[in-house]
Order: C-alpha cells, then structure tokens, then sequence
C-alpha cells in the first residue's frame, strides 16, 4: 500500500491556512482573520476489521501501525497527531471507533507556518467522523484538535488554525473571536492584488520553546492587569490606557509582549474596517506595523524573515508585508500589486538568495 487506490472509501481534502492579521492573539483572547488556502493535507481512509489501524504517510514515506488503545507516544511527530486523534474520539465514543486504514498525501510545506499540523489533525477528524459516523460537529472536531496539540505534541497553541481549516471559505476571511468563537466570513476580492507567500525554508529550533514562552509571559502580563482589574480576562481586549498604568509593575519583556498584543487587536480591528471600504494601500502598512510589532516587541521574527520583509519596502507594487504563524521561521505573507507579482518574485529571491545562500519559495495564492 504506497499509492492512492480505490481501496479506500472516503477521500478528505483539508487545507492550510495564512493569516492576514492578528498573530498571537488566539491565546490572548483576541480576534483573527485566517484563510484557508489552496494547498491541503489529503487523506483517504478504508474501514478495516479488528481493533488496530495502519496510517501511511507519502510525505514522510513512513507507517505507523497500532492497536486502537494504544496511546503511548511516538519518538516519531507525525504519528502522535495520529495517536492523539484516535485516542481522545475513542475517550468520547469509545463503541464507534473500529479498525481502519488511511493514507495521507500532502501539499503544505512543513514547518512554514501554514498550519500542516492541524490540517492533519482536522482532516483526521473529518474523516473518521464520516467513516464511523459520529456525528461531531465542527466546533468539537476544532476543540479536540486542539487538545491533541496539547496532550501529544506539547504545543500550547490557540484554536485559530482550526477555526481556519474547518469553517473557513474559499476567498472569504474568518473574522474570529477567540474568545467566544463567535465567527463571520468576511469576503476577500481583491481584483488588482494578489497575497504573496515567500518561504523562507527556515525554521529555527527555538520555534517550540519560544512559543510555550510567549504564552506564559502574556499569561503573566494578564494576571499583574487582573489583580487591580480582574473584569480583564483576556490581554487582548485590554484598554492600552489600562496596560500604561501597569507597566512599571511589569519587567520589560512581559510588558513589550502585552504592549504587542493589545496594539495587534487594534490592527485586526482596523484591517477589517479596510477590507470593507478596499483601502488596500492603508491595510499594507498595518502588515508592516504588525511585522514590526512581531520582531521588535513580540521578538518571534528572526534574521531571514525580517529580510524578506525589508527588502520589499523599496519595491513599488508591494503594498505590504509581515512574518506569519508562529514565528522563528516559516514564511512572511505579501500584498502586492497583480502586475507586480513576477517582478518582485524574482527581485526578492534573487536578493535573498545573494544575502543568505538560500532558496525561497514564493507561493501565490
Ligand atoms: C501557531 C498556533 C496558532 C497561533 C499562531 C500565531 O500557528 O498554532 O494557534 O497562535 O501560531 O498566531
């Protein structure tokens, strides 16, 4: 079994996502605006007899084969998305879940910020929700998701990426609050600009651990708020008023993060506004203001990603740019004019190329 094949019953296609604005801001509390993109995770699953299943990974050229209950974690990532998706369906149905089989091909770059990991673990869920018929909804199928970052992978994240995946829209931005989940699709025609990935092909071992930190200093920076003001429960929808009179109280790092948090909501808030009255040329100096919250404040950026973000800024067509997802690598998402797109492709890989010896991928989307 290494190919696709009409053995199997159920074909899944799940995608990625960018995100225009709002980074970091789902573990705040804070609104996003994410977009499902073109490339996904493919799955294709088959029911099979007995109690164990048997997933094959093209893109890793890899298997992992396994009782049902089973859920000691792998030295190997990708299977514990895996172990984590069965393990916490069978917590909640434990009679629905059976044998089966699946096979998993994917388009979306690993490590770029794209959200591969819960494109996999929402797809997962999609499918064995069709194959066994479990009837979940969407909104449990974002929350286990989640949890299976926590508990098998270690990764404290927010819920924007699978808010993105499974309720998101061709051409439409989710405009969601994190914190009550409300949602609502915002339409994205931009008939004179294009959104630009560049890949950095960089992904810096800090990625994790600084991740987990952030949100432990943005946790602290709430709880120093909360102990004057404990209506605040969440760092994102704090009054920048309220942050000024706390911010002797808190050490340099802990304030900048919470300063950058309670900026980017308000950028969120005015992107939305722009979308809304097509005041592109203003939107593209938000991503630039957002980039540098992201370096100088949030400090999640590193060198190659504020070069591919620099280097645009003396690029006529290029209306603005900043870093994307987590950080620490990945790729920096670009608006640019559609007649420019060629030009700037080339002028910003060649550039990146003589300054760092490394490929970048564009990605136009
Ligand atoms: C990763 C996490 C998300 C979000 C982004 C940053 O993609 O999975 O929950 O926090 O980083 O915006």
């Amino acid at each position: 079994m290494s190919e696709w094949d009409d053995q199997y019953t159920l074909k899944i296609y799940s995608p990625g996502r960018i995100n225009i604005i709002g980074e970091h801001l789902d573990y705040n509390g804070g609104d996003v605006l994410p977009m499902p993109i073109i490339l996904a995770t493919q799955i294709q699953f088959a029911k099979t007899t007995g109690t164990t299943y048997e997933v094959e990974s093209l893109q890793f050229k890899n298997m992992l084969r396994r009782e049902l209950k089973d859920d000691h974690i792998s030295s190997v990532k990708w299977h514990n998305y895996i172990i984590g998706v069965v393990n916490e369906l069978l917590k909640i149905l434990p009679n629905k879940i059976k044998g089966f089989r699946a096979i998993i091909n994917g388009s979306i770059p690993v490590g770029a910020g794209l959200s591969s990991s819960a494109s996999l673990t929402c797809g997962l869920l999609r499918g064995l929700n069709g194959l066994f018929d479990l009837n979940i909804s969407k909104k449990e199928m974002a929350l286990i998701a989640q949890k299976v970052e926590h508990h098998y992978t270690g990764t404290p994240c927010g819920i924007m990426d699978q808010y993105a995946i499974l309720f998101g829209e061709k051409d439409k931005a989710l405009y969601l609050n994190c914190h009550t989940l409300e949602k609502k699709l915002i339409d994205i025609s931009l008939p004179d600009y294009q959104w630009v990935l560049f890949n950095s092909n960089v992904k810096h071992n800090l990625s994790d651990s600084a991740y987990a930190k952030r949100v432990q200093e943005t946790a602290i920076a709430l709880s120093i708020i909360q102990s004057q003001f404990p209506e605040y429960t969440h760092l994102a929808k704090v009054p920048l008023g309220s942050l000024q009179i706390w911010k002797k109280k808190m050490d340099d790092e802990v304030y900048k993060r919470a300063l950058y948090v309670i900026e980017e909501q308000s950028r969120v808030e005015q992107v939305v506004l722009m979308l809304t009255q097509n005041k592109f040329h203003a939107l593209g100096e938000i991503l630039y203001q957002s980039h540098y919250g992201l370096s100088s404040l949030y400090n999640v950026s590193c060198v190659e990603l504020d070069y591919l973000v620099d280097v645009t800024k003396s690029l006529t067509g290029v209306l603005g740019a900043r870093m994307m997802g987590g950080g620490f690598g990945g790729c920096t998402l670009n608006l640019i004019e559609k007649t420019k797109v060629d030009s700037t492709v080339e002028m910003v890989c060649s550039k990146f190329k003589d300054q760092f010896k490394l490929e970048c991928t564009p990605i136009r989307l």
